[in-house]
C-alpha cells in the first residue's frame, strides 16, 4: 500500500462529554489509518477545564503550538459548571476563543441538515423540516466577542458598567461573505445574509460589503439581505426558504443553535472553523460539534458521537481533500441510523438504543 505523508490531526476532547466522543473519532482515524493508504499522525491534548485543572490555564502554550502546526484539530467540548465562577480569562471557553482568534479561524460552516431517519425527532412539524440542508456560514474572529474597548468597569454611585464593543471592517466582511459565496455555488447558489442594519452602524457595513462583493464577483448567485431577528422567525416558520445563511459572529451563535434544532438532533451536526489559506494552499482548520459539553450525561457511555464523527468527515473534505473517504464516512452513518440503531438523545419508538461505543462501533463495522 502507498502511504502519502503524515497528516496531524491534533485531538483536544476537552470536558464534560468530549473525552468520550472524541475517543470513538480516535477510532474511526485509525480505521482510516489501518484500511486506507492514509497515515494520519493522531495527538491528544488538554483543553478546557480539563486543561484548568492540570494547568491553572484553559490551554498551555504547548498545546496551543501543537494546535498551530497540526492541520486538523478536533475539539470535543469544553465547559462545565464546575468552572462557572472563574474569572474570564481562566474560563474554559477561553482555550476555544483563543484557537478560534489565533489559528484566524474566521469562517465558521454550521450545517443544519435533517436526517430523514429523524424527522420525527424535530418539534417541527415533518413536512416544515424534511429535506431541511442549510448551511451557516458564522463569522467567527471579530464583532462583539472580540471588540475593543471591553470590560467591567466602576462608575459613580458604586454603578459598574459593562462595556463590549461590535466592530466589523471591510475585509472582514468580505473574506466571509466570498466563502458564503463559494459554497452557495456548490450548492442551491442562495445566499441569505443577516444583520441588524436598522439598528447598527456595523450592520450597515455588512450589509453594504455584502452587496458591493455580490456585484462585483458573485451576480450569478441569488442574495438576499435579512435582519437578523426576521431570519430567527424566518428559520421557524419556513426554514427551507434558505440555502447559505452568512452572518456575524453574535447572530451566528444565535441562529446556528436555533437553526440546528430544527433538525431534532444537536448530536448529529458538526461544524468546521476555516481559516485563510497561505501561500503553499494549506488552510488551518478546526472542526467540533455542535453540541456542548453537556455536563449532566458526561461519564455515563450515553453521549452521541455522531456529530464528532461527522465533524471529522468535514475534515476530510475541507482540509483534506478526500471528498470520496468523506462521502464513506457520512454513509456509514446514514446506514446505521437505517439499520435503526440511535443513542439516548434521538431514541424513538420500536429504534434499539446503543451506547457511544456501540455507536462508533456499528459505524466503523459499515466502512468500506
Ligand atoms: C459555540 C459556543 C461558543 C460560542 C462558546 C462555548 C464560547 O456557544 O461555539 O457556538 O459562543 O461561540
Ligand atoms: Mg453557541
Amino acid at each position: 500500500m502507498i502511504k502519502v505523508k503524515k497528516r496531524k490531526v491534533l485531538l483536544l476532547p476537552g470536558d464534560g462529554i468530549g473525552p468520550e466522543v472524541t475517543k470513538e473519532v480516535r477510532k474511526i482515524i485509525e480505521w482510516f489509518n489501518k484500511n486506507k493508504s492514509l497515515d494520519f499522525e493522531i495527538d491528544e491534548d488538554l483543553a478546557g477545564g480539563a486543561s484548568y485543572d492540570k494547568h491553572g490555564t484553559p490551554i498551555t502554550d504547548e498545546v496551543f503550538y501543537k494546535a498551530l502546526e497540526s492541520e486538523v484539530v478536533i475539539l470535543g467540548a469544553v465547559g462545565g459548571p464546575k468552572w462557572d465562577n472563574l474569572e474570564f480569562s481562566k474560563k474554559p471557553e477561553r482555550a476555544l476563543l483563543k484557537l478560534r482568534k489565533e489559528l484566524k479561524l474566521f469562517a465558521n460552516l454550521r450545517p443544519a441538515i435533517c436526517f430523514k431517519q429523524l424527522v420525527d425527532a424535530s418539534s417541527l412539524k415533518p413536512e416544515i423540516v424534511s429535506g431541511l440542508d442549510i448551511m451557516i456560514v458564522r463569522e467567527l474572529t471579530g464583532g462583539i466577542y472580540f471588540g475593543e474597548p471591553r470590560g467591567i468597569k466602576p462608575i459613580d454611585k458604586g454603578e459598574r458598567k459593562g462595556i463590549n464593543t461590535h466592530t466589523y471592517t471591510t475585509s472582514e466582511i468580505v473574506r466571509v461573505a466570498k466563502v458564503a459565496f463559494d459554497l452557495a455555488k456548490k450548492r442551491a447558489n442562495k445566499v441569505t445574509s443577516c444583520e441588524k442594519s436598522n439598528v447598527m452602524e456595523a450592520g450597515q457595513l455588512w450589509k453594504e460589503e455584502v452587496q458591493a462583493l455580490h456585484d462585483k464577483e458573485y451576480k450569478d448567485v441569488e442574495l438576499n439581505h435579512m435582519l437578523a431577528d426576521n431570519c430567527a422567525m424566518q428559520l421557524l416558520r419556513n426554514p427551507k426558504q434558505f440555502d447559505v445563511i452568512v452572518t456575524d459572529n453574535l447572530f451566528g451563535d444565535m441562529l446556528s443553535d436555533q437553526a440546528s434544532m430544527l433538525t431534532g438532533s444537536l448530536g448529529l451536526l458538526p461544524s468546521a472553523s476555516l481559516g485563510a489559506k497561505n501561500k503553499n494552499g494549506e488552510m488551518r482548520a478546526m472542526y467540533e460539534p455542535i453540541h456542548g459539553a453537556a455536563p449532566d450525561i458526561a461519564g455515563k457511555g450515553i453521549a452521541n458521537p455522531i456529530a464528532t464523527i461527522l465533524s471529522f468527515a468535514m475534515a476530510l473534505k475541507y482540509s483534506l481533500d478526500l471528498d470520496k473517504d468523506a462521502e464513506g464516512l457520512e454513509k456509514a452513518v446514514q446506514s446505521v441510523l437505517d439499520d435503526g440503531l440511535r443513542t439516548k438523545d434521538i431514541l424513538t419508538k420500536g429504534m434499539k438504543e446503543v451506547s457511544t461505543t456501540e455507536m462508533g462501533d456499528a459505524i466503523i463495522s459499515k466502512l468500506k
